[in-house]
Order: structure tokens, then C-alpha cells, then sequence
């Protein structure tokens, strides 16, 4: 599906009467950095473009009423009193947004949200983030208030942390929030703070799909955090000056090796050596030396395979088909992992004929069909706000 913003309103007025203002954020892709987010670490993502659009209009009894296209259905919830009451459904996500606003003491009054994206679901390309963020564009406008990028993707993390239950980083919110075209984007995930970054136009971004399905709200990746967390406790009492994994060294984490889990170990030498691939992968981009930012995604890959266990055959597959590819510079898993799909980095010129090629050696090897797109860093929902004029 692609969403298309006219059909969109349309459907908003037709079903709710009211002329409706548009928003839109896209969705993410992770090019180096993972599972780092949390510990205060490095990522590189760059938005892409599959969006979710959210379209909103006030209403007067109070409610909020939202409508999903995906799933064309429609819940409604009275807004006074509305309490931390997650559902296990899609509806979580915005009403946790609506929970998080006014938790930060943004007053939403009634109002009709209509929701509808093209992002593949439980691909680890941040659908979840998407709508977080469309609907926390669609309610600030709602009201008015205006908030910077960090707050943005602070309120929408928490809705997913507190209200869905998903223990996620900041990395999906942040780049969905404040992404600019044409640009990756590093975040120091504990300061907030971010730097554009080029990509040179002798490459493109390959994304393809291995369709074994991922989803960040159950299992595999909380217990992930909890390795992470146990591994960075026991850091954080016996090495000075460590209070993050991220201020860890692998010395350090050698010198404790005999106090943590062997589990937790290898959990915590991915992201301390995956923080400093991220600092690699920026050097490398601005030399314009993209052999060694492949490289160094290929490393990744190894690293979330091997040390953080968070890959699965079917990836392993389509990472080992790409590197056979040529023009293929790297490839690697991305997104919270556990299946879902590799991001590629290919010459320009192959791009096209390196998705295809993919797909058949896929479908031969495993007989399922991969969906591979060739995607161009995209603007972020500020970004687009900014450009189109909510409408
Ligand atoms: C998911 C989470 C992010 C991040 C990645 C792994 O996408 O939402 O916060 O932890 O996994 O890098």
C-alpha cells in the first residue's frame, strides 16, 4: 500500500464530518548502532519513505475518537481521566502518546484522529515510532504547542516504554522526529544531540526484508536489556567514572569479565565495541570512504549475530546472498533484530539489479519471497511539517 494524502482526508471527512489537518513522519532505517541507544550510546538511522499519515480535527464531547485504515477499525476512549491502560493493540500506541502529553501536562481536548501508513509492520523499520510520532504532530497542532526535536521523541518514547510496555531506546523516535533528507543522522543517545551526515551519491541504501517477523513488544529484545543492564551494573559498581556502558571501555569490561554472566559479557562487548564502529562509520562518511563504512558493517553483522545473539538464520542468509552481490559494499541486520530486515549499502549503479538479485538467490535458498526497495534518506515529521504546512 502506498498512503496517499488527499485519499486520507477524504476518508477523515467523510467519516467524521470535519475538515481535518494533515501530519506525516516516516519510518527508519538503522545503517550502524545497534541496541546501543539504551546504555546512552551512538546510532546512525536515517528516515525513509514509508510514512504514516495521522489527519485530526476537534471534536466537542470530549473523546478521542481514532480511526486505523490499516486495520479499519475505529476506538473510542473518554480523555478526562484516562489512565495508563494498555490494551495489547494497535490503539496503544497513540493513546499512549495521548497519555504521555499529558503526563507532560499538554491538555488535549476532544478530538477525531484518522491513522493510516504504508510502513511494513514488525519489519524493525519503527512502525510503532511512525504512528507515535504522526499522532503526537497530529495532537501538538492540535493544540498549538509547539515543542523541540528532544521533547518530540522523548514523550513519544515514553509511551512506549511506560504505556505499550515495550522497553525501547530513544533511536526510533529521535530519527523519525528530526530527520533531514538527503542526510543520516548520528545520535549521542545520551545527550541528545545529533549530526548530519552525507551519504555519497555513489551509493545507495538497499533495504530488504527476510518477512520472519520481528516485534520489539515481546521477549527477545527485554531480555537483551535486562543482559545489557546486569552487565552495566556490575561496570558501574567496580570501574570509576562508568556510569553508562557507554563510558566503558573493553578494558574495563574485561577487568569485571569474572563478576557478570558470560552471557552478559558478550552482550555488553557488542555495544561497546558497536559504539566505536559508530564513531568508525562517521569518519568514514566524511572522508567519503564508503569501502570502510561497508566494512564496518559487516562487522556489525557479526557482532549482532555472534556477541548479542540477535539475528536469526534467514538474516544470516540474506546478509551472506548480499556480500555475494555485485556493488555490495555491506550488509548487515538492522532494527531491534531477531528477524526482520538487513540494510544494505550498494553502488548506486547496482542498486536496482542488486535488489533483484537478492530476491531471486532468497527465494531459491529459503523459498520465501523478500520485499527489497532501494531508499533515499528522508525528511523526518518536523521537517515536513515545516515544508508542507500542516494542511
Ligand atoms: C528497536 C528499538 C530501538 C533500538 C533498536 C536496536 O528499534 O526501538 O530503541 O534499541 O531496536 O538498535
Amino acid at each position: 500500500m502506498k498512503v496517499v494524502e488527499e485519499e486520507v482526508l477524504l476518508a477523515h471527512r467523510q467519516r467524521f464530518g470535519a475538515e481535518g489537518r494533515l501530519y506525516a513522519a516516516p519510518a527508519r532505517v538503522n545503517l550502524i548502532g545497534e541496541h546501543t541507544d539504551y546504555t546512552g550510546g551512538l546510532v546512525m538511522p536515517m528516515a525513509i519513505g514509508f510514512h504514516t499519515l495521522a489527519v485530526v480535527s476537534p471534536r466537542e464531547d470530549g473523546r478521542a475518537v481514532i480511526y486505523s485504515a490499516n486495520f479499519d477499525e475505529e476506538v473510542a476512549i473518554e480523555i478526562a481521566g484516562l489512565k495508563r491502560e494498555p490494551r495489547g493493540h494497535w490503539s496503544d500506541y497513540p493513546v499512549g502518546v495521548l497519555w504521555s502529553l499529558a503526563q507532560e501536562g499538554v491538555a488535549v481536548g476532544g478530538f477525531s484522529l484518522s491513522l493510516a501508513g504504508d510502513v511494513p509492520v514488525g519489519a524493525g523499520l519503527s512502525s510503532s515510532a511512525s504512528v507515535e510520532v504522526a499522532t503526537a504532530m497530529a495532537l501538538l497542532g492540535l493544540v498549538r504547542k509547539e515543542l523541540p526535536l528532544k521533547s518530540i521523541a522523548t514523550l513519544c518514547r515514553r509511551a512506549e516504554n511506560e504505556y505499550v510496555g515495550a522497553k525501547s531506546g530513544i533511536m526510533d523516535q529521535f530519527v523519525v522526529t528530526g530527520a533531514v533528507r538527503e542526510r543520516a543522522m548520528m545520535i549521542d543517545c545520551r545527550a541528545l544531540e545529533f549530526e548530519l551526515l552525507p551519504l555519497p551519491a555513489a551509493v545507495k541504501v538497499v533495504i530488504c526484508n527476510s518477512m520472519v517477523k520481528h516485534a520489539v513488544a515481546t521477549g527477545e529484545y527485554g531480555s537483551r536489556s535486562d543482559e545489557v543492564a546486569a552487565g552495566q551494573s556490575v561496570l558501574r559498581s567496580l570501574r570509576p567514572g562508568v556510569e553508562l556502558l557507554r563510558d566503558a571501555t573493553l578494558a574495563d569490561l574485561e577487568a569485571c569479565k569474572g563478576e557478570m554472566s558470560e552471557v552478559s559479557f558478550l552482550r555488553c562487548r557488542h555495544i561497546i565495541t558497536e559504539n566505536g564502529r559508530v564513531l568508525a562509520a562517521r569518519e568514514a562518511l566524511l572522508r567519503g570512504d564508503v569501502a570502510e563504512f561497508g566494512r564496518l558493517m559487516v562487522e556489525a553483522h557479526a557482532s549482532m549475530r555472534d556477541d548479542f545473539a540477535a539475528s536469526a538464520a534467514e538474516v544470516d542468509t540474506l546478509v551472506e546472498i548480499a556480500l555475494q552481490q555485485k556493488g555490495c559494499l555491506g550488509a548487515r541486520i538492522t532494527g531491534g533484530g531477531f528477524g526482520g530486515c538487513t540494510v544494505n549499502l550498494v553502488a548506486a549503479a547496482e542498486a536496482e539489479r542488486f535488489a533483484e538479485a537478492v530476491r531471486e538467490a532468497y527465494r531459491e535458498r529459503t523459498g520465501i519471497a523478500a520485499e527489497c526497495f532501494v531508499c533515499e534518506p528522508s525528511d523526518g515529521a518536523l521537517a515536513l511539517a515545516k515544508k508542507e504546512g500542516a494542511r
